[in-house]
């Protein structure tokens, strides 16, 4: 267990994060920071002076609170408007930023497209993390995912282990339930890697996946997995176009879950993580998607996989489309 974990951001993967830390008692506090809601300059004064004394994050932490006798776990819950809330964490998870959502047409934006807006939450985030729990490991789901990761780098002075993002495990997870569902076997039996960014590029390889160790070809046909591994590229899409108000947030959560668990315990557990590449893979500097040995250090060592040509090449893609962006980050930051 540890002392305190630090939330960053109120939303929906917020809420589920601290009410399953709560749950599996991760930690002896959670810290939950959030600054909304904002007061509307243009809204009447008795307006403002409402809004001003509304918290998300004070009103979910005391929500969960609430029922932890019902569920008899002693942590402490506290959600705070400003970063103080994350003071001391030994562990930060930070959500914030705004999310996909479905426009009233029914298209929804690229992970991509939040860049502009998420930079600038990202930017006060390191502030914070600096300010309140500069030694604390961080692991991060903001979208778009690998360039807030690379942001966070440049902002933050963490050991290179002790930053890294979560998309690979939610990924993962997806093609894993695409070929359970379709093979008609357990989800437990599935294994599964997605590589690179968490785009719409991103790569599922096949030449890992497996079914209770099988070859998933055993099982599956070439066209079927076709299918499933474009449903596993669009599949945050998919789910941003069904809720209409948002995106995924319970797996999200459950999946960064998965890797502060294999932190807190020491686990050593083989996880897709978006760590800062060096060299591995032939990708320098950057943040993507690759497998890792997860344990109480963070990343504890890169795994290279034996790619086929086409995985090779749908990796180099893969990667060209995290450095766009990561451009756009470099252009932006000095522009700040
Ligand atoms: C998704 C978001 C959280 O893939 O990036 O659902």
């Amino acid at each position: 267990m540890l002392k305190k974990i630090g939330l960053i951001g109120g939303g929906y993967i917020g809420g589920v994060l601290t009410q399953e830390i709560a749950q599996r008692r991760l930690a002896r506090e959670v810290g939950l920071v959030d600054p909304a809601p904002m007061p509307n300059p243009n809204d009447p004064p008795e307006r403002q002076e409402v809004i001003k004394k509304q918290s998300v994050s004070i009103g979910k932490c005391l929500d969960i609170a609430e029922g932890l006798p019902t569920i008899r776990k002693d942590v402490k819950v506290v959600g705070s408007k400003d970063y103080s809330a994350i003071e001391g964490a030994d562990l930060i998870i930070n959500t914030a930023g705004v999310p996909r959502k479905a426009r009233p047409d029914g298209t929804f934006p690229s992970r991509e497209e939040l860049l502009t807006i998420n930079l600038k939450v990202t930017i006060e985030v390191a502030k914070g993390i600096q300010k309140y729990c500069p030694n604390a490991m961080v692991i991060s789901i903001a979208n778009p995912l690998d360039a807030i990761v690379y942001t966070l780098d440049k902002r933050l002075t963490p050991k290179k282990n002790m930053l890294f993002g979560m998309a690979g495990v939610l990924d993962s997870n997806r093609y894993c339930y695409f070929v359970a569902e379709a093979a008609r076997v357990s989800v437990e039996n599935v294994n599964a890697v997605v590589l690179g960014g968490h785009g719409d590029d991103m790569v599922p390889v096949r030449s890992s996946c497996q079914i209770a160790g099988i070859p998933v070809t055993k099982f599956l046909d070439a066209d079927t997995l076709a299918k499933i591994e474009a449903r596993t590229r669009k599949a945050g899409g998919e789910v941003v176009g069904l809720l209409g108000f948002g995106s995924a947030f319970v797996s999200p959560a459950w999946s960064a879950l998965e890797m502060a668990e294999a932190v807190i315990f020491d686990k050593r557990k083989i996880l897709p993580v978006c760590a800062k590449l060096e060299g591995e893979y032939g990708v320098n500097g950057l943040f993507v998607g690759v497998p890792a040995i997860v344990g109480k250090n963070g990343i504890e060592k890169v795994i290279e996989l034996d790619l086929t040509e086409e995985e090779k090449a749908a990796l180099v893609k893969s990667v060209a489309g995290v450095k766009k962006t990561c451009d756009e980050v470099d252009t932006m930051l000095k522009s700040l």
